[in-house]
C-alpha cells in the first residue's frame, strides 16, 4: 500500500493573466482529513479541480495510491476512486434527488432506467447517511441546505477513496453541520482520506488532521492541525497578522427609517413586526428555514405578502418589485448568488454597476464609463478583489471574490436601507475583517442595516440589536447587552 492516498507534485496552472497555481505539492494519507487553506484567490478549487479531472495541469504530476494518473475527464477521476463536493451546487433542478445522484449510471432493465431500482439504491445510500430526503422530490424544490445533503450523498455514492469537499458547510447550519462531520468521520474510520477546503477556522479545528496553506497559488506550509494555533493559522494564510476582527464603532443611531407591521405570508411567516433605524445594524439570527431570508425577500419586492404594512422614513410604502424597492432607497445582498445576484456571463464591471447605471447616467442619456470605471476600480482595490482586470467574466472568479464583487455593487448603490443576507458566507477572514468594517462605516454614514447570519459570533459582534426568528416567527429582539450565544440559540430553538 502506498504511503498517500493522493499525491500532486509540482502543479502549475496558469489562465489567461492568472498564475492561479504556480508549482504547489499536497499529500494526503489515507485515513485522514487534509484540509485545504488559503485566501479567496489562493487557488483551492482550481487545485481540486486538477485532481478531478476537470482541468489539466500545465505542469506537475499527480498520483493516485503511488500510481501516476493522468485525467482526461472527470468520469476518469471518479473510476480512478476521487469524487467531489463543488463549491457551487451542480445539480440539475429538474430532475429529483435520486435521478441526480446517480445520473449518467442508472440502473437499467430492458434499455429503460428502473425507477424502482434507482429509487431503492437512493433509499440505501440516504438511510446509510441518515439523511431524511425523499428520493422522488424535484431537487429545484428544495433549500440550499438540503440541496448541498444531496450533493455531499452524490460525492459519497461513488464509493471513492478520496473525496474532496470544497467548502461543503457554506450552506448548513450548526446541526446539518454536526451531522456531516459524523459522515466525515465514519468516512475516515473507513480509511478514506478526505480533502476539506473551508474558511471556518472551527471547522478546521474541530473535523481536520492536517493542513496545507496556499497563498498567491503557491504551497506555503503543511502540518498536523494540533500544531497551529487560530492565530498561526491566519498569519500564515493572510502573511500578516490581523488583530482586531469586528471593529469598534459607536454609530449614532437616528429615526425609524423602516417599519415592519403585521407582515404575514401565509405557510411562510407570521406576525412580523420589527423597525430599524438610521445607522443601526440589527442582526437577524436564526436556524435554516426560519424564515428569514423569506421575510427579507417580501421586504425587497420578490415575493407578495399577504397581509401587513411596510412603512419607510414613516410613509406607508408598496413594494411590488424590487425596482420599486431599489427606487425605495433599498439594496439587497442575496444569499443565493447565483439564482438572484450575479449574472454570470457579465464582467466584473458589469456586475457591479448594473444596479446603478440611473447613477452614471446624466439628463441627456449619456453614461458615464469613465466614473463607472473608476469606482469599479476604487471598490476592487477597497476589498482586494483578486481579478486580472474588470472586464474578467465574473464565471472566471474565485467564489469568495464573486461574493465581493456583489458587496461591491450594493456599496455602490448607496442605499438608506441595507439587507445583507449572509454576507460573509466563503469569504477568507482577511477579507471578512474589510466586510466588517465597511459595513460599520456604512453605519457611521446613517444606512440603517439588516443583516441576516448563522455565524453567532458574527451577529454578536456586529449588532446593535438582534432579531431571532423560529418557523416563521419573531421569538426575541435582543439589545447589545442581552444578546448572548446561549439566549440566541434558545431562541432560535424555542
Ligand atoms: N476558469 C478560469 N479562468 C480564469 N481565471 C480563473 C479560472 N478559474 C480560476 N481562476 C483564477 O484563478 C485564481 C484561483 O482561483 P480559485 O477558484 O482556485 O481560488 P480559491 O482558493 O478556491 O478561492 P475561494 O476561497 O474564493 O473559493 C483566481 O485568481 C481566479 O480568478
Ligand atoms: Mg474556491
Amino acid at each position: 500500500m502506498a504511503a498517500y492516498a493522493l499525491e500532486a507534485e509540482g502543479i502549475s496552472k496558469f489562465f489567461p493573466g492568472v498564475k492561479a497555481l504556480n508549482n504547489v505539492s499536497l499529500r494526503v494519507r489515507s485515513g485522514t482529513v487534509h484540509a485545504l487553506m488559503g485566501e479567496n484567490g489562493a487557488g483551492k478549487s482550481t487545485l481540486m479541480k486538477c485532481l478531478i479531472g476537470i482541468y489539466r495541469p500545465d505542469h506537475g504530476v499527480i498520483r493516485v495510491n503511488g500510481v501516476p494518473v493522468n485525467f482526461q475527464d472527470t468520469l476518469d477521476a471518479l473510476r480512478c476512486g476521487i469524487s467531489m463536493i463543488h463549491q457551487e451546487l451542480n445539480l440539475v433542478p429538474e430532475m429529483t434527488v435520486a435521478e441526480n445522484i446517480w445520473l449518467g449510471r442508472e440502473p437499467i432493465k430492458y434499455g429503460l432506467v428502473d425507477h424502482g431500482k434507482l429509487h431503492a439504491i437512493t433509499r440505501v445510500l440516504l438511510s446509510k447517511l441518515n439523511i431524511r430526503l425523499a428520493p422522488d422530490r424535484l431537487v429545484g424544490e428544495l433549500s440550499i441546505a438540503a440541496q448541498q445533503m444531496v450533493e455531499i450523498a452524490k460525492a459519497v455514492s461513488w464509493n471513492a477513496d478520496v473525496v474532496i469537499m470544497d467548502e461543503p458547510t457554506s450552506a448548513l447550519t450548526e446541526g446539518e453541520v454536526a451531522h456531516l462531520f459524523t459522515i466525515i468521520r465514519d468516512l475516515r474510520a473507513q480509511g478514506k482520506a478526505i480533502i476539506y477546503i473551508s474558511h471556518k477556522m472551527d471547522e478546521i479545528f474541530a473535523i481536520t488532521d492536517e493542513v496545507s496553506i496556499f497563498r498567491d497559488g503557491a504551497w506555503v506550509g503543511s502540518d498536523h492541525t494540533t500544531r497551529f494555533t487560530r492565530q498561526s493559522l491566519i498569519t500564515q494564510m493572510v502573511g500578516r497578522e490581523l488583530t482586531q476582527l469586528f471593529p469598534k464603532f459607536n454609530n449614532a443611531i437616528g429615526e425609524e427609517v423602516l417599519t415592519v407591521r403585521n407582515l404575514s405570508r401565509h405557510a411562510v411567516f407570521h406576525d412580523i413586526n420589527f423597525s430599524v433605524r438610521r445607522g443601526e445594524i440589527l442582526g437577524v439570527a436564526g436556524l435554516v428555514g426560519a424564515g428569514r431570508s423569506e421575510v427579507m425577500e417580501s421586504l425587497f419586492g420578490m415575493s407578495a405578502i399577504d397581509s401587513g404594512e411596510i412603512l419607510i422614513d414613516g410613509v406607508l410604502t408598496r413594494i411590488d418589485s424590487p425596482s420599486t424597492a431599489i427606487d425605495k432607497g433599498m439594496a439587497f445582498l442575496t444569499e443565493d448568488r447565483k439564482k438572484s445576484g450575479l449574472f454570470l456571463v457579465l464582467s466584473v464591471l458589469e456586475n457591479m454597476s448594473i444596479v446603478n447605471m440611473a447613477q452614471y447616467s446624466s439628463k441627456v442619456g449619456f453614461i458615464s464609463h469613465v466614473q463607472m470605471a473608476k469606482d469599479c476600480m476604487a471598490q476592487i482595490q477597497r476589498l482586494n478583489i483578486k481579478t486580472p482586470t474588470m472586464d474578467q467574466i465574473i464565471n472566471n472568479l474565485s467564489g469568495g471574490n464573486q461574493q465581493k464583487v456583489l458587496i461591491a455593487r450594493w456599496l455602490l448603490a448607496q442605499p438608506k436601507i441595507l439587507i445583507l443576507d449572509e454576507p460573509t458566507r466563503g469569504i477568507d477572514v482577511g477579507a471578512k475583517a474589510e466586510i466588517y468594517r465597511l459595513i460599520s462605516e456604512l453605519a457611521n454614514r446613517g444606512v440603517a442595516i439588516i443583516m441576516i447570519s448563522s455565524e453567532l459570533p458574527e451577529i454578536i459582534g456586529m449588532s446593535d440589536r438582534v432579531m431571532v426568528m423560529h418557523e416563521g416567527r419573531i421569538t426575541g429582539i435582543l439589545n447589545k447587552e442581552q444578546a448572548s450565544q446561549e439566549t440566541i440559540m434558545s431562541l432560535a430553538s424555542e
